[in-house]
């Protein structure tokens, strides 16, 4: 086969059918979830002001420095590709005044986000998240509850025991200040064993010298001061309660003092779900609270708290577990038909089959039996249904079961009924989910 004449741009990638079962399942299980917590959802441009992202993200980021899309429109205004959820969902809770609504706000989205980063296994520069924030509320329990949420929905896509939970705290705004100087105190002199992105960072945003991946800079992060030395009371309490909160729920976490995460935004808790295979370097989700974001935006001082995953390696990691959600495009049956007069019939039943919920597939063409025979076949149908000008003269229909290979002669009459009676009114629809 040649070369196509055009392939997707490097780092994007068309979601194909057989992935989509797995979309399609994520997002019945997010929404499932989100509905039941009292979640409600929202969508936010693909694109926004530049600033929206500057501000809050924090401009020594990686995902602001290097990372993100940015267009320019012909009045020369600066925008960018959304890189991540939470800057533009707090644009949009203060520009709509939802600060009027009940406290807390909960909101979730399903959104397709990007990044301009080299693209490899798990990191792409076009990807999905599933995501939620809750506005409005500094109680612990609330982070328990977002955490318990991701965790919760994690368990329902079957891949809950494969990830381990990582939580720490990086205390209040003022904490880190006084961390940060600690930190910088303590690099300076060792700049030589830094690898090149770490030495930027120690000028730029220190915290971030704790989680690189390099190993010279893990020796390092690993004797760096703790935070634990600078951390107020109340961030020590609010620490505390949640880790009571979790452990009540079940939840099980593994304190991560080396943990920061790498947006600007976050005070007090945050946590990452990480891969429990060695080697694998790609956190699933992560979120965390970020009560001084919204004041940073232009509005009043709100706590808030939050977290989102990536969808296309939520996938990966179900793939892993073997791991196959309910195909309901499967189809059930094939009418194959020969003939006109037969062929017009077979339109209507087509249609009758489909209105009681069915997946029906129609031999379209003039195709031979055998070839038709052998589509159905090919496209996995459970039964077909045969029709040729016999059987129309004599008011009948061939009922074939593709998978035990019999088939009968039955009334056209009474086929629909039948079908519905053999299948189910939907053959698919599953309770158990990804069990099925
Ligand atoms: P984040 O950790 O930057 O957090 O992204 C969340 C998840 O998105 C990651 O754990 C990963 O699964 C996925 N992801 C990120 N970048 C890529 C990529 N290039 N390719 C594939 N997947 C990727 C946030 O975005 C925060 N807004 C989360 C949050 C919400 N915090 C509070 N509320």
């Amino acid at each position: 086969m040649s070369a196509p004449l055009y392939q997707s741009p490097k780092g994007v990638h068309d979601v194909l059918p057989d992935d989509h079962l797995y979309f399609s399942f994520i997002k019945k299980v997010v929404r499932h979830h989100c509905r039941r917590a009292g979640y409600r959802r929202i969508s936010t441009p693909i694109f926004e002001d530049i600033e929206v992202f500057t501000r809050s993200i924090g401009g020594t980021s990686d995902i602001v420095e290097k990372e993100m899309f940015t267009l320019e429109s012909k009045s020369g205004k600066k925008y960018a590709l959304k890189p991540e959820g939470t800057a533009g969902v707090v644009r949009a809770y203060l520009e709509h005044g939802m600060q009027q609504m009940p406290k807390p706000v909960e909101l979730y989205y399903i959104e397709p986000h990007f990044r301009y980063n080299r693209p490899q296994k798990g990191r792409y520069r076009q990807f999905h998240q599933f995501g939620c924030e809750v506005i409005g509320e500094s109680d612990p329990a609330v982070d328990a509850q977002v955490i318990y949420l991701a965790y919760r929905i994690n368990q329902d896509l079957g891949i809950a025991d494969r990830l381990s939970l990582q939580l720490n705290t990086i205390g209040s705004m003022e904490d880190r200040v006084k961390f940060k100087e600690d930190l910088i105190n303590f690099y300076t002199g060792k700049e030589r064993s830094l690898c090149e992105d770490c030495k930027r960072r120690m000028l730029e945003n220190p915290l971030r010298l704790l989680d690189c991946k390099e190993e010279d800079c893990q020796i390092l992060a690993s004797m760096a001061p703790k935070f634990e030395n600078v951390i107020c009371n109340e961030s020590k309490e609010h620490f505390e309660i949640l880790k009571e909160y979790l452990e009540e729920l079940n939840v099980p976490y593994e304190l991560n003092p080396l943990l920061v995460r790498g947006l600007d935004y976050y005070t007090h808790t945050v946590f990452e779900f990480w891969s429990k295979k060695e080697g694998s370097q790609n956190a699933t989700g992560g979120g965390g609270r970020y009560d001084g974001l919204i004041e940073i935006m232009g509005g009043q001082p709100t706590p808030a708290v939050g977290f989102a995953a990536g969808i296309e390696r939520t996938i990966e990691y179900m793939k892993e577990a073997g791991i196959r959600p309910p195909n309901k495009d499967a189809v059930a049956i094939f009418v194959a038909q020969l003939g006109l007069v037969a062929k017009k019939k077979s339109l209507t039943l087509i249609n009758k089959l489909r209105d009681q919920g069915l997946n029906v597939v129609g031999a379209v063409g003039k195709d031979s039996m055998k070839s038709q025979m052998g589509l159905a076949d090919r496209l996995g149908a459970q039964y077909s249904l045969i029709l040729g000008q016999i059987e129309v003269q004599e008011g009948t229909i061939i009922l074939r079961d593709m998978k035990k290979g019999s088939q009968e002669t039955v009334s056209y009459e009474g086929i629909v009924d039948k079908m519905v009676e053999l299948l189910g009114k939907n053959p698919l629809a599953n309770k158990k989910l990804w069990e099925e």
